[in-house]
């Protein structure tokens, strides 16, 4: 039996995700290691069914954003090293070293007061911490040479956290103009250098994201972190059209006709009555809204793909459903209706909806949320689902 009773849901294609690790992997030097970076539940796309993927398709370790998101993989089996990217309140570290996963680090003061509670508390498990380096992203990291010292010194003589990686991350390594991101490079090539002047042993390295993976392959260092091109996506047109690497998105999201109407007589359609079908249109409606993360604002600007035609949204997207005008084609209830992805030849970007909503090709497939059904397939065949709204 279907695990959800709806006609709404997402489609993730893991080939997809094996391809795009085999794509930057023959991309960047043999030595440099993948971490698949699979925050905010994989970007939308589910993260442990990508991160189950990844690591079998070649990546070693994982990337997210806080620690209850590396708990979720750890509870789902998943053995690989995990790192914190973000800050993690030091609270958390007792958990850290319980569940294995490392965090990130940048105040001296931090990593005192973590290392005290883990001694504090008889920690088994020494918790790993990759220092982050801010040269030039202005969010989080230690910035000045005297800082990383004492930091780097600081992380040398605690017993329970171990000193386990260094990395930064770049502000526009997506775009055409490259002097900022060489200039974060250099900065952050002098204090590495200056780490090594002072007896320090580098443990991991890292410093790319997908676009600078793309575009600087060189700078692999020991690791990459690996996020939107593991979805087939690429950081920025300008990346997209200079076709380095060949990636292959992943995600769709499909619905089904739920009901037909053809306008007798010209009608209004949905709330605030701001689309009047004419005489004769057809008008098809879709169980998707706005509270399943397809953004309201495709109200009368967005687009849908039946029976492989493109074909317009009329009216204001409601909470839980969607109205298009069929054109071109007859059309019955039941009818699949992808929103994006492909039908045919035709296909609907998340570029493309980026750039109706005003946004990134990032933001699109996070809004979509635990309402919406992930149905995983292996070679075009049904191998999971997942479905959050339903209790475990
Ligand atoms: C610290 C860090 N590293 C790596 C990534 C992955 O970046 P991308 O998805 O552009 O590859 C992110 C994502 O924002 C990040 O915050």
């Amino acid at each position: 039996m279907k695990p959800y009773v709806r006609d709404t849901w997402v489609e993730v294609d893991l080939d997809a995700i094996r391809a795009n690790v085999h794509t930057i992997r023959s991309h960047i030097p043999v030595g440099t290691r993948i971490m698949a970076v699979v925050k905010a539940d994989g970007y939308g796309h589910g993260a442990v069914e990508v991160a189950r993927e990844a690591l079998s398709a070649g990546a070693t370790a994982l990337g997210v954003a806080m620690l209850d998101e590396a708990k979720v993989l750890r509870q789902a089996g998943i053995q690989a090293p995990i790192l914190v990217l973000g800050y993690t309140p030091v609270d958390g570290v007792i958990q850290a070293s319980e569940w294995e996963v490392e965090l990130t680090a940048y105040h001296t003061e931090w990593v005192e007061e973590a290392e005290s509670r883990l001694v504090q508390a008889g920690a088994a498990r020494p918790v790993g911490i990759h220092i982050k380096v801010d040269t030039g992203m202005g969010r989080i990291g230690v910035r000045k040479e005297e800082e990383l010292l004492e930091l780097a010194a600081g992380l040398a003589s605690a017993t329970r956290l171990k000193w386990s990686g260094i990395f930064t991350h770049f502000a526009c390594a997506d775009e055409e103009d490259t002097a900022h991101t060489l200039a974060q490079h250099e900065r952050f090539t002098a204090l590495l250098a200056a780490l090594k002047q002072h007896g320090f042993t580098l443990p991991t390295v890292h410093c790319c994201n997908t676009a600078a993976a793309i575009a600087f392959p060189k700078w692999g260092y020991d690791m990459i972190r690996f996020g939107i091109g593991l979805y087939g996506l690429y950081p920025s047109m300008y990346l997209k059209e200079r076709r380095d690497v060949e990636l292959t998105p992943a995600l769709s999201l499909k619905t089904r006709i739920v009901h037909l109407k053809r306008a007798e007589e010209p009608m209004t359609i949905s709330y605030g009555a701001t689309y009047t079908a004419e005489t004769g249109e057809t008008i098809a409606t879709l169980p998707i809204g706005y509270a399943d993360g397809f953004p309201r604002a495709f109200s009368n600007r967005g687009f849908a793909l039946h029976a492989g035609q493109k074909v317009q949204i009329v009216g204001r997207v409601c909470m839980d459903q969607t109205m298009i005008r069929i054109t071109g084609a007859t059309a019955d209830i039941g009818d699949e209706v992808v929103l994006y992805g492909k039908q045919g030849e035709a296909e609907i970007s998340l570029d493309e909806a980026a750039a109706l909503l005003g946004t990134i090709n990032y933001e699109v497939p996070c809004m979509l949320n635990y309402r919406v059904p992930r149905v995983y397939k292996r070679e075009g065949q049904l191998v999971s689902v997942s479905h959050q709204i339903l209790p475990k």
